[in-house]
């Protein structure tokens, strides 16, 4: 049978996209066969369609990290057909055929059932990217970050992870200070719940000072490079940056003194390869305790619009989640 797919092709010219009809049966093999209803877009994904060898070796290719649907067939006693699930990182979307397309044969590992109070749309607007946010706040707030240690620094605020980041800290009561290249996007970011704004170039000031004044409570950086180290070095005493992203540069200059001097924690965050059973345990609490109405960050998209998507998440220009849409056939 055959499905639409968003699809990217290596040729001399460099990498194309189209969207073309794709076989079900060239999908790799695995114990389920899903169809898939929503999908999102997020960086990696942008990295896919561009050819980085670090996300994707081989073309032609299918990208889409995120996926939700419904089973079409089952070859695991856990999944049954009709059973509504979520499928976020592990391989897909990178070397396996990916949710930019309306099927996918994925090992059973990968899928979580979808939790009660959630659906496809409501779990895509989440997707990888709001999904690490919420890994960066479970883990800050495992290593003892409360509302009351002070404010919490989102870098990349606007985007995916960091709008999400920034909607569930505020929800959960913190004082959320965004760093943000879009000087016309704060009253949306505070719309989100973030209390102060700060520029780029502010949270990138001291870069060559081994130390900065005592400032954040807890830190969820989606941008690294030298607006990471100097939230290091504006930790409180004892607390902690999470870092999961790289838009802004994958290195920086550190020293060991915030460590040695300051406590502070610098607490590494990986959405893809985390453990299923966890992976289920953040999802649940992403449809309970943690619940969020995403709405205001939606921008539905088709397999038809991702292309000049793709290019804006590139740019850094996209603001909030892109959620696409594969229930429409054009
Ligand atoms: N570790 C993991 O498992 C994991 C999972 C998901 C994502 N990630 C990574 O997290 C990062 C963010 O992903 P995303 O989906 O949120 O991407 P995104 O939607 O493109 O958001 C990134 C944001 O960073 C800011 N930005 C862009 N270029 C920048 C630059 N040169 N310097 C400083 N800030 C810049 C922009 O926000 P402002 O304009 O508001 O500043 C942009 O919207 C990516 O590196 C991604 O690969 C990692």
């Amino acid at each position: 049978m055959s499905f639409r797919a968003f699809q990217v092709e290596k040729m001399e010219s460099g990498f194309v996209r189209s969207v073309i009809e794709r076989e079900e049966d060239d999908l790799p093999a695995g114990e389920l066969l899903i169809d898939v209803h929503y999908s999102s877009l997020n960086y990696k994904d942008a990295l896919s369609a561009t050819g980085n060898p670090g996300v994707t070796r081989a073309f032609p290719h299918t990208p889409g990290i995120d996926a939700a649907g419904v089973v079409l067939a089952s070859d695991d006693s856990e999944f049954a057909v009709g059973d509504e699930v979520i499928v976020i990182g592990f391989d897909l979307g990178m070397g396996t055929s990916g949710g930019f397309g309306k099927r996918i044969r994925v090992p059973a590992g990968w899928a979580v059932k979808m939790p009660q109070g959630m659906d496809a749309r409501a779990s895509m607007r989440i997707g990888t990217a709001g999904f690490t946010a919420a890994e960066c706040v479970q883990k800050l707030e495992l290593g003892g970050m409360t509302p009351a240690s002070g404010p919490v620094l989102v870098t990349g605020a606007t985007g995916g992870v960091g709008s999400v980041a920034v909607k569930l800290l505020a929800q959960l009561g913190y004082e959320v200070v965004a760093v943000t290249g879009k000087s016309d996007k704060h009253d949306f970011l505070r719309a989100l719940g973030a209390a102060e704004f700060m520029t780029r170039e502010q949270a990138s000031e001291g870069a060559e000072k081994p130390l900065l004044a005592e400032r954040w409570g807890g830190v969820v950086d989606t941008v690294g490079g030298d607006i990471l180290f100097n939230a290091v070095k504006s930790l409180r005493y004892g607390c902690s940056a999470a870092a999961c992203g790289l838009v802004a540069a994958p290195n920086f200059a550190a020293s060991v003194l915030p460590f040695i001097l300051r406590h502070v924690n610098l607490l590494g965050i990986d959405s893809v390869q985390l453990p299923i059973t966890e992976k289920s345990a953040i999802w649940s609490r992403l449809a309970t305790d943690w619940r969020m109405d995403l709405s205001d960050l939606e921008e539905i998209l088709t397999l038809d619009s991702l292309s000049a998507a793709i290019d804006r998440i590139l740019a850094g220009q996209m603001v909030g989640r892109g959620v696409v849409d594969l229930n429409v056939d054009s």
